[in-house]
């Protein structure tokens, strides 16, 4: 019983933690997303995203002209 245990816990322990790449889509953005979230580059001015970042990410936030869209990876927060 006791050993039954033992592997299942180091079963778990292998599968609990991915990596970070593991858990969002990768993309290549430009050299001015120089904030780092969890491993995913933002573009400074990420607090106020529908004034700073429409021009690129679209008017909703769902993509637009780059097609990454913030609700890939975030809830509707904004
Ligand atoms: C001048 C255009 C432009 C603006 C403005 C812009 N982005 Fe981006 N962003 C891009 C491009 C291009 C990519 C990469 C697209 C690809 O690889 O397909 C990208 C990718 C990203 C990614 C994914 C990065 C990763 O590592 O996966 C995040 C997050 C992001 N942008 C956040 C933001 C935020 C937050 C703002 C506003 C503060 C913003 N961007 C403003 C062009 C822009
Ligand atoms: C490829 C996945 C991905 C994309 C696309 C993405 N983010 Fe993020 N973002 C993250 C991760 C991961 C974090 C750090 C963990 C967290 O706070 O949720 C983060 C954190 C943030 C934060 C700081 C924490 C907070 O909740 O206040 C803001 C603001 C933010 N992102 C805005 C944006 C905006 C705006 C866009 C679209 C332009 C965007 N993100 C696109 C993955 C992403």
């Amino acid at each position: 019983m006791k050993k039954t245990i033992l592997i299942l816990m180091i079963f778990l322990a292998a599968c609990s933690e991915p990596t970070e790449s593991e858990n969002y889509p990768k993309y290549n953005p430009p050299s001015d997303h120089t904030v780092n979230e969890d491993g995913v580059r933002h573009k400074p001015g990420l607090q106020d995203p529908l004034k700073n970042c429409v021009s690129c990410h679209g008017q909703d936030l769902k993509g637009g002209s780059v097609g990454v869209s913030c609700y890939e990876c975030h809830g509707k927060k904004w």
